[in-house]
């Protein structure tokens, strides 16, 4: 359960924590966020989520709200005031609050800092691995930033609703020529018959994902060939395994695509790999 939330300053209980009614992250989603995994009491890959922060910061010019240093003990003062040991801590920034106006408010004005932690039950993720995920592909009609990892998640929410209406877990977008992007909040992988890792390039249509670095890095140390390439939903669903990453789910073995089974429709061996050994990489805090 979440406790007390840390709000422009000031940590708060999270029945009264609250943002201003005419925040630009509530009117017009001017607003960037990060979700960071929580480890037995310790961050994983905090540097890279903290530098792909600034790096949306700066795309869209809001103002830093405080130094890394001061970022990583706020976000631990949650963690422990929430007694989060395994979990995830939620980090938003807006452009701040201000009359309704389209224009950028005045030079000054302060940027709003949210920064939440949330326990999750250890361990739920690896069973949810034992039998994989289906996924659905749905038109990829998100914006052509989706490099810059803001808030404005409506086309997300609604591709994930029809996905799991349909049974699966995660959506899977795809781009006018059947090309898969990524997933809704995750980034998509296919291993081709030779063994190979496929995922899309980095570019304006894929959030460069932070699990995604760690699990190049993981497969280059266990001599794994990767290819950064576009790959049509067709090949996806011939592949010989199918796996999604994100800091939530790590690694997570998708079983089928919009109802054909990948391989024998069973978690491959490269996807639990990758699983096993990812925390071994990943960089963890101090804790
Ligand atoms: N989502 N692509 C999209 C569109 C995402 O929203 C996410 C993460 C990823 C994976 O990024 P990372 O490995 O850095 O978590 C890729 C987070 C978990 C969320 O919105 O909850």
């Amino acid at each position: 359960m979440t406790r007390i939330v840390y709000v422009n300053g000031a940590y708060k209980r999270y029945a009264e924590a609250a943002v201003h009614v005419e925040d630009r992250g509530f009117q017009f989603a001017d607003a960037i966020y990060e979700v960071i995994e929580i480890l037995d009491g310790r961050l994983v890959d905090a540097t890279r989520h903290l530098a792909r922060l600034d790096r949306s910061l700066r795309e869209l010019g809001i103002p830093r709200p405080m130094s890394d240093v001061a970022l990583l003990q706020v976000i631990d003062q949650v963690i422990r005031r929430n007694r989060v040991r395994d979990g995830v801590v939620y980090i938003q920034v807006t452009r701040g609050a201000g009359p309704r106006d389209f224009a950028l408010p005045p030079a000054g004005t302060l940027p709003t800092l949210v920064i939440l932690a949330r326990a999750q039950r250890k361990g739920w993720s690896a069973a949810q691995a034992k039998t994989g995920i289906a996924v659905k592909t749905i038109p990829d009609n998100r914006w052509a930033r989706c490099d810059i990892k803001t808030v404005m998640l409506l086309p997300a929410v609604l591709a994930k609703d029809e996905a799991h209406r349909s049974g699966a877990k995660e959506a899977w977008f795809v781009d006018p020529n059947g090309n898969v992007t990524e997933g809704a909040s995750s980034n998509a992988w296919i291993v081709t018959s030779d063994g190979t890792l496929v995922t899309h390039p980095l570019d304006h249509h894929v959030l460069p994902g932070v699990t995604r670095a760690t699990v190049m890095d993981v497969a280059k140390a266990e001599g794994l060939k990767i290819e950064e390439r576009r790959f049509h939903k067709d090949e996806a669903i011939r592949a010989k395994e199918a796996f999604i990453t994100s800091a939530t789910n790590i690694v997570m073995p998708v079983v089928q695509i919009d109802g054909a089974p990948v391989g024998d429709g069973r978690p491959g061996p490269l996807a639990r790999q990758l699983r096993l050994r990812f925390h071994h990489v990943a960089e963890f805090s101090a804790g």
